[in-house]
């Protein structure tokens, strides 16, 4: 089997200022990804921002023999969010891969949730995903070909105290994933997420015990693959961390059907109802809807 590489396929990385975006545009541009290195330079909570960080990771690249150029737009507005795949076009012509990436943290337990605290991180996280994917989705469905990664997160998947507006943000990306992959189907663009767990800025409070465990580096594996020619996956969510990978798949029971159905026969049935024995796990919502056809047929 070949090396995978990206034989001047033009790549937008988004946040890769640092922490994983940095790792993930160093590895694509090593196998000849042409890479957009878009950051704000802002701090963990989204806060200020700083030309410097994009720019440092070019001259990383540059210096390895690759080739990036460095852009400072924000990914939460649509102007913002254009302006970045502008950047790929202005400088290379097309966009194949996108990989959203950017993210802020402004961690709050629900009770005490205000608006600013919302709003700022579903614009960067969900939002942000929108403003910069569809710009390069137009490209992608008139060329045939496009590679889009977002980065969702477990605690989104899996429920993390004092991240509702996270988590929701997180959880919204899977969403979007999964209609890309249908929408994205018969245009040869594939639509996956995944799930990391590493140690950087966002998450050196907690991982700081796992630091030679969990280099940001684990993760750009993963996300290289996605990103690749080579990947027939779509729709797909992926949990990486460490060297570990695995897959996050949504599924459904077999299900209970009653004609005469009452909150009564819901109680009683609640076993049956939820069994995870001959779970299903559909690939869109064509193959959920099967499943009450047959049930009911
Ligand atoms: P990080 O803070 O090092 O990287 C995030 C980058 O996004 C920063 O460089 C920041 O300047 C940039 N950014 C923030 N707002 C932006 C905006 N509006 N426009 C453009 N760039 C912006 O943190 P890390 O850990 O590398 O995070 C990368 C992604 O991975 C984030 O989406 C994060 O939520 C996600 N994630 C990370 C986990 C971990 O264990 N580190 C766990 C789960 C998810």
């Amino acid at each position: 089997m070949t090396d995978i590489g990206y034989d001047g396929k033009v790549a937008i990385i988004t946040g890769a200022g640092g922490g994983l975006g940095r790792e993930h545009a160093l590895l694509l541009a090593s196998r000849g990804a042409l890479v957009v290195v878009n950051d704000l330079g802002g701090a963990v909570d989204g806060t200020g921002s700083d030309k410097g960080a994009a720019d440092r990771v070019v001259d990383e690249i540059s210096a390895a023999g690759g080739v990036a150029v460095a852009d400072m737009h924000s990914v939460a507005t649509p102007e913002g969010g254009a302006a970045i795949v502008q950047s790929a076009l202005d400088a290379f012509g097309r966009v194949d891969i996108v990989i959203n990436n950017a993210g802020i943290l402004r961690d709050k337990s629900f009770h005490n949730l205000t608006p600013d605290l919302l709003n700022a991180v579903i614009d960067v996280h969900l939002k942000g995903a929108f403003y910069v994917t569809q710009p390069a989705f137009v490209q992608m469905r008139e060329q045939g070909y496009g590679r889009i990664v977002s980065t969702s997160s477990a605690a989104g998947l899996f429920g993390n105290f004092g991240q509702t507006n996270y988590g929701a943000a997180k959880m919204g990306l899977v969403g979007l994933t999964r209609v890309l992959a249908v929408e994205g189907a018969k245009h040869n663009i594939k639509a996956n997420a995944i799930a990391p767990l590493a140690l950087t800025r966002m998450t050196e409070d907690i991982l700081a015990a796992f630091a030679d465990k969990l280099e940001p580096a684990f993760i750009s594996p993963l996300v290289a693959y996605l990103a690749s020619e080579e990947c027939a996956a779509t729709g797909r969510v992926s949990s990486a961390g460490g060297g570990r990978i695995a897959e996050v798949f949504i599924g459904e029971t077999a299900g209970f059907t009653d004609l005469a159905l009452d909150p009564e026969s819901v109680r009683d049935h609640w076993s049956e109802i939820t069994t995870r024995e001959g779970y299903t796990v559909p690939r869109h919502i064509g193959d959920e809807t099967k499943l009450f056809m047959t049930a009911l047929s």
